[in-house]
């Protein structure tokens, strides 16, 4: 039996996304534990003098890793259009949809993958389904809860209201908005859901990621090595 854990999967997958990084270049930085080993990675380059890059972070956790790592940060306002952006993913699909936002940094997430030219999703096997399904966050102005989870339950979704693990009460986002964990049990057409939750009113975004897959490449870290899979786009870039 292999004694190879998530954790070293997740390691490989970030090591070797951080190794496609150029010199110059303007980078989004993810949020969670598989684009931490990236920025790990990251760093070292950058401590090597190997390359020189900037970094666009997605949430406050990942602004305060990078500035431990001694990654230079920079912001959207300074570079509106990004080189390449790598993050996890909850879930990711056979045509590299996904599905983001179990740490709350599904919206920042979303603003920097579409900013970038190229995308890079780092996971471990397990990320790794025949179809997306379950738990799709949705971020949320407080003042439209109510009526955002009326109209999830009306379209057979279950939603729920995300608490805090270390604080009473609902989950705050970097944004000062709410976050509702909406469970499906299928999600036939992703695209197509992503469409309806997005123009919910009071809705900012949700963690269905279907707009990206062809500028997207995937590594997977696996026993034998990276499997690394590209969209029709990511080639060209
Ligand atoms: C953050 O909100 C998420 O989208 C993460 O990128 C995603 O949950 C992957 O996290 P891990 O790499 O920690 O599994």
């Amino acid at each position: 039996m292999s004694s190879r854990s998530a954790g070293d999967a997740k390691r490989d997958a970030g090591y070797h996304a951080a190794e496609m990084v150029r010199d110059g270049m303007v980078l989004g930085l993810g949020t969670g534990s598989t684009a931490y080993y990236a920025m790990v990675r990251l760093s070292a380059r950058v401590r090597e003098e190997e390359i020189a890059v900037a970094g666009v972070p997605t949430s406050h956790q990942t602004a305060i890793r990078a500035r431990e790592l001694g990654i230079p940060l920079t912001t959207l306002d300074e570079h509106p259009t990004l080189d390449l952006a790598i993050d996890g993913a909850d879930q990711v699909d056979p045509a590299l949809r996904l599905i983001k936002g179990r740490g709350a940094a599904l919206t920042r997430e979303k603003v920097v993958a579409c900013a970038a030219g190229r995308v890079v999703i780092v996971a471990d096997p397990g990320k790794v389904v025949q179809a997306l399904s379950g738990v799709v966050p949705v971020e949320v102005i407080p003042f439209a809860v109510a009526p955002v989870m009326k109209t999830l339950s009306g379209m057979g979704g279950v939603p729920r209201i995300r608490e805090g693990m270390a604080k009473d009460g609902p989950v705050i986002t970097d944004n000062g908005n709410f976050l509702i964990d909406c469970h499906f049990d299928r999600i036939p057409v992703p695209e197509g859901l992503e469409a309806t939750l997005t123009v919910i009113p009071g809705v900012v975004e949700c963690g269905l990621f279907c707009r990206y897959t062809q500028k997207t490449t995937l590594v997977v870290g696996e026993e034998e090595g990276c499997r690394v899979i590209t969209g029709k786009r990511a080639q060209e870039i």
